[in-house]
């Protein structure tokens, strides 16, 4: 595997392998890796010839009191993992050359932005967005790997490559999860043996909505009630919104049906968890 941390040579790369005729994808990421985007990373292989990932903790999407400094940081494992998986360039550029001191402009998606997530961490998407426009200039891949784990990004993501005509296809693939149900996450290596079983309260309280659903229910507040009746019997942690939306929009929904997206985050300690449902 290839690491450039340079742009300008990643977007001559980039030039090359299309010029061979080659469909290239791409899987970006944060680093700190774990079965989840390794996962992406295997549906890219197979679905295009050449793969690259980057690796970049992203300064813009975390706020001032957020965990930019303490994310955690495992490069070497990365590669190495990056490698077995048959990744052909790392893009693992500096905060530096992503951001210099006179860099001007950010991408915004207006409205859905601000919803979900958006609502606790206030200028996260916007973060996001000009990250990730930023990558795909820089990568210019025929397709890009998201998990659905972070359904939000998923839909903001989307709206923008629409809004914006990148020539980029979105691909986006299913929740890789603990045997236990706990959605794999960077941010799980934060929490203590208590916590971590206090965290199954996510998948806990989405799968007893899932069960309902199935039983019948169609009123989203109710559905919300009875989610918030499980989040409340664990004690050790404190929810940050749990949500029946529209996947696309992020609009809450009254009336439940099929494609729903139920969002949960909450906090266990002083990690801030997220899971979802596509009902
Ligand atoms: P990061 O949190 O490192 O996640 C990189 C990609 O892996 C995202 O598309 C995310 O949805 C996916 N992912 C994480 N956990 C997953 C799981 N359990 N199952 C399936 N996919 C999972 O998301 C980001 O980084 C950043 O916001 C980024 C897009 C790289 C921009 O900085």
């Amino acid at each position: 595997m290839q690491i450039i941390t340079d742009p300008t040579q990643m977007q001559r790369l980039s030039r090359e392998i299309h010029r061979g005729g080659k469909r290239l994808g791409f899987v970006p990421t944060m680093g700190a890796l774990h079965a989840g985007h390794i996962s992406l990373v295997k549906t890219a292989r197979q679905q295009c010839d050449v793969v690259a990932a980057s690796i970049f903790v992203n300064p813009l999407q975390f706020g001032p009191t957020e965990d930019f400094s303490k994310y955690p940081r495992t490069f070497e494992r990365d590669c190495e993992m990056l490698t077995a998986e048959g990744v052909a360039y790392l893009f693992a550029p500096t905060k530096e050359t992503m951001y210099p001191a006179d860099a001007k402009t950010i991408v915004e998606v207006h409205d859905i932005s601000d919803k979900l997530d958006g609502v606790s961490r206030p200028g996260h998407f916007k973060g996001v967005t000009t990250v990730v426009a930023k990558l795909f200039n820089i990568v210019q891949p025929d397709r890009a790997f998201f998990g659905q784990k972070d359904a939000a990004q998923v839909a903001i993501i989307r709206r923008m490559v629409r809004d914006l005509n990148m020539d980029v296809e979105i691909v986006v693939c299913p929740i890789v999860r603990e045997p236990d149900g706990l959605a794999l996450s960077s941010r799980n290596t934060y929490l203590d043996p208590q916590q971590r079983k206090q965290a199954l309260v996510l998948s806990r309280t989405l799968n007893r909505i899932h069960y309902e659903y199935d039983r019948g229910e169609r009123n989203a507040s109710a559905l919300i009630q009875i989610g918030k009746q499980v989040v409340a019997e664990e004690p050790g942690a404190k929810l940050d919104y749990l949500e029946i939306v529209d996947r696309d929009s992020l609009d809450p929904v009254e009336s439940v049906s099929h494609g729903a997206l139920v969002a949960i985050a909450a906090w266990v300690g002083t990690t801030r968890l997220i899971d979802n449902l596509l009902l």
